[in-house]
């Protein structure tokens, strides 16, 4: 069993990674303790549990959870295994119960955790405390904006230290409401992978891929023109907008923010195609409540693709919270929640709906590109004749400064391999 620090130490060099990072399911076994097991993890929106009673039921890593909020207002996210002989409690995925009750033998507990009542106690619990009974918590639990995170450990970091760099991006995503508050409440996208985790991890900031992997996408001229088979001119016309859309994205920059958190600039809301009555509405709706400057600012080019390491991702194009669930070794859970800015014109919402549908869903002309990297990623992985996979090695460009480079270079996934090996090095 791998478990030493110069065990896993040896996976990481400048510049590469050990095939093994993607493949042995010791190292997942360790991920799952060491990263997932410790680290802050995006649980879930308080707007999926707005009222007393509401709950959603996810993993952090492994580990069953459920998010509810008591009668005073607070979230709790609890374990979702019973005290008494282990069941889940919540099986739904989401739904309102004033008590959790297990189905096994019936033990329920209050929406904070409490073990509130225990039928026919003789023989199992008649003389026990029940207040020692409750569902065990997250020992730490933070949230900004809406947005709730917890620990399964006693986390050294502080929350404020692990969100700290990123709340930025999460303001940009929020202010964007003219009511300062955003809905994740309008259904969801998931689906499994098999591939490792850390492919969808990497890939939401590899701007590198997009004209290549997303061809048929972002290159529509070209696209048009390779469905003419051995038609030369339309392999021209390819090379041409491969070319040209390769440079548009050498444009964009890539940062980091230290915990492996990162983000790509710069896709606006507002970058003068978007024109349309729901849209100008819009602008119009977010002036009025923030004054014409502060909606300009908002609306003006800034953050594209923002990664809080290790299992989310906001995306601020076709927006969207993405999180991203290991299973196994080579199996990977990915929901994709369509963010609702309240506030928002209904129209405008639905339209980034449906355009979330288009390139998002599991049956869509983008997410699926990434799908198909990452499956062959994986399967190109049982190689063993080469153990190391390329993830560059050059230093941001000297221009900007240490922690921005151009969005195609690898700087960030070298990032995210820093903060992987931090996790992984304290046993
Ligand atoms: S396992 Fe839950 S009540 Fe027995
Ligand atoms: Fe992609």
């Amino acid at each position: 069993m791998r478990n030493g620090n110069a065990d896993v130490a040896v996976l990481i060099e400048p510049g590469r990674v050990h095939r093994d990072v993607y493949t042995d399911p010791e190292i997942f076994e360790l991920e799952m303790e060491r990263i997932f097991g410790r680290a802050w993890l995006y649980v879930g929106h308080a707007s999926q549990v707005r009222e007393p009673g509401d709950y959603i039921t996810t993993e952090l890593g492994r580990q069953p959870v459920i998010m509810v909020r008591h009668r005073d207002g607070a979230i709790h996210v609890l374990l979702n295994r019973c005290t008494h002989r282990g069941a889940k409690v919540v099986n739904e995925r989401k739904g309102n119960a004033s008590r959790l009750i297990c189905c096994y033998h019936g033990w329920s507990f209050d929406t904070d955790g409490r073990l509130a009542a225990v039928p026919v106690p003789e023989g199992c619990a008649a003389a026990f405390d029940q207040s020692a009974f409750g569902l065990a918590r997250a020992p730490r639990v933070g949230e900004y904006r809406g947005f709730v995170f917890a620990s399964l450990a006693e986390n050294p970091m502080s929350f404020e230290d692990h969100i700290g760099p990123m709340k930025r991006n999460i303001d940009d995503l929020v202010d964007r409401a003219p009511a300062g508050e955003l809905a994740l409440d309008a259904g969801m996208h998931r689906y499994v992978y098999a591939g490792n985790w850390k492919l969808q991890v990497e890939n939401v900031l590899d701007s590198y891929h997009v004209p290549f992997g997303h061809a048929s996408t972002v290159n529509k001229q070209g696209a048009q023109f390779a469905r003419r088979e051995g038609d030369r001119k339309g392999a021209t016309v390819v090379e041409t907008e491969k070319k040209q859309t390769a440079a548009s994205w050498k444009e964009r920059k890539s940062y980091i923010a230290g915990n492996g958190h990162g983000w790509t600039s710069n896709t606006a809301l507002d970058e003068g195609k978007r024109s349309s009555a729901a849209f100008d509405e819009y602008r119009r709706v977010l002036a009025d409540k923030v004054g014409a400057e502060r909606a300009q600012q908002i609306l003006t080019p800034r953050l594209h693709n923002s990664l809080i390491y290790p299992n989310m991702s906001i995306m601020g194009l076709n927006i969207h919270v993405r999180v991203i669930k290991p299973v196994a070794v080579d199996r990977t859970e990915v929901t994709i929640y369509p963010v609702r800015l309240l506030g928002a014109p209904a129209a405008m919402n639905s339209g980034n709906i449906r355009l979330l549908n288009v390139t998002h869903s599991a049956a869509s002309f983008v997410q699926t590109d990434d799908l198909e990297s990452s499956v062959r990623a994986q399967k190109g992985l049982r190689s063993r004749r080469t153990q190391w996979v390329d993830i560059g090695d050059e230093e941001p460009d000297r221009e900007l400064n240490a922690t921005r480079a151009l969005a195609t270079h690898e700087m960030v996934v070298r990032a995210q391999y820093k903060a992987w090996l931090g996790y992984m090095r304290q046993a």
